[in-house]
């Protein structure tokens, strides 16, 4: 079981002796600060890292600890997917953990008896959700957070359309027939900067020190996962520089395939990846899902590689490519600006943009 912790100044001293208490019993421990008790820090920078690695199923539970733990378990809980209970002894550790599935929790710091609290803990991890009837309640919980959060709760396979209204305009304006070929290049880099700070909203996150030009302080970094971007020549060039103006660390292949205009089904002549592309997350950048001929070809040979957490984003999309991309690989986030109502005989997306190559490159 993976635990992360985490304490302000009031709880340090307790999350000390938790830790090795944790570590004595095995389990793989990761302190999210803070790093002393006699420097005062703010409890919410602590419990909003320590809740997003729990709700992002990065590690199994959280510990939080402030003076009186209230403060961390209000923080906790504003991130969705985090479920933080203040337990003050083990009968309330045991009811979090049966009847609510908490899968943090808040311990107060100040005047703790030290054993008392490794009671509380231990019986906290070896409590198993009871499920039954809870589970209604439960998901209720979760039923709401997913209406406040397009991102939250997102099983694997699923789309997510961004109706942001500044790629909406985006989207709109690189429909119109009239729009320049500079200008359309323009606005598909936009967009892709704008869906790109939305995909990558829950990548994980570690504290740093960083001195200010007045002291030293904690601050957040990118935990460097590693990502990597594959555009699907040519039209997925066009989204290349607006992703990569935010992740610039990102590697990047390339895979080279056409789409049969007889057959309508793709046709492969390039594919350069980067070595390690097994251990990374894929962002494939196609700006359209048409018949999903090239995005399924697109997803196999990666795989075929080893990758196994792959992403597709796309502007606008067509049912019936969201539909066989999710047969052929269920497994598949599909990211795009826009779900478009059906292809033409010619497999164009209707209303669509045209031929987005050709848009982006001048070409006819
Ligand atoms: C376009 C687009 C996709 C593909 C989508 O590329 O960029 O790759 O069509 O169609 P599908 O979902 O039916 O496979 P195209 O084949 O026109 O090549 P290009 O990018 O070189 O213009
Ligand atoms: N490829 C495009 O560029 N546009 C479409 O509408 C379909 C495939």
């Amino acid at each position: 079981m993976r635990v992360v912790i985490g304490s302000d100044h009031a709880g340090y001293d307790l999350k000390k002796e938790l830790i090795s208490f944790l570590q004595n019993l095995h389990l793989d421990v990761s302190d999210f600060g803070t790093d002393s008790g006699n420097v005062s820090c703010d409890y919410p920078d602590i419990a909003l890292q320590v809740a997003k690695i729990v709700a992002s199923d990065e590690a199994d539970r959280g510990i939080l600890i402030c003076g009186s733990g209230i403060g961390m378990s209000i923080a906790a809980n504003k991130v969705p997917g985090a479920y933080c209970a203040l337990c003050r002894d083990q009968g309330d550790a045991e009811l979090s953990r049966r009847h609510n599935d908490a899968n943090i929790l808040a311990l107060p710091g100040r005047g703790a008896d030290v054993d008392r609290s490794k009671d509380i803990v231990s019986v906290w991890l070896k409590t198993d959700f009871e499920g039954d009837r809870h589970v209604r309640r439960t998901q209720k919980i979760r039923a709401f957070e997913h209406s406040l959060s397009k991102s939250f709760g997102q099983k694997r396979g699923e789309i997510v359309i961004f109706d942001h209204p500044l790629v909406q305009h985006k989207v709109s304006l690189i429909r119109d027939v009239r729009t320049s070929v500079k200008d359309f290049r323009d606005l598909v880099q936009e967009i892709s900067s704008l869906m790109v700070y939305e995909i990558t909203r829950d990548l994980p996150l570690e504290m740093i020190d960083v001195e200010t030009p007045l002291t030293t302080t904690k601050a957040y970094a990118l935990a460097g996962k590693k990502l990597a971007v594959v555009p699907i020549l040519r039209a997925g060039m066009g989204m290349m520089d607006g992703i990569l103006d935010l992740v610039p660390n990102a590697k990047v292949g390339f895979i080279g395939l056409y789409r049969d205009p007889e057959t309508l089904e793709p046709v492969e002549y390039y594919c350069k990846l980067p070595g390690d592309i097994n251990e990374r997350e894929i962002f494939i950048l196609d700006p359209m899902l048409a018949t999903g001929g090239s995005a399924v070809a697109a997803i196999d040979m990666i795989k075929k590689r080893g990758a196994r957490r792959i992403s597709l984003v796309c502007l606008i999309s067509a049912p019936e490519g969201v539909e066989r991309v999710h047969l052929a690989h269920s497994d598949v986030n599909i990211y795009c600006a826009a779900l478009d109502s059906h292809l033409n005989d010619h497999g164009y997306i209707v209303p669509g943009l045209g031929d987005a190559g050709d848009r982006l490159f001048g070409t006819k």
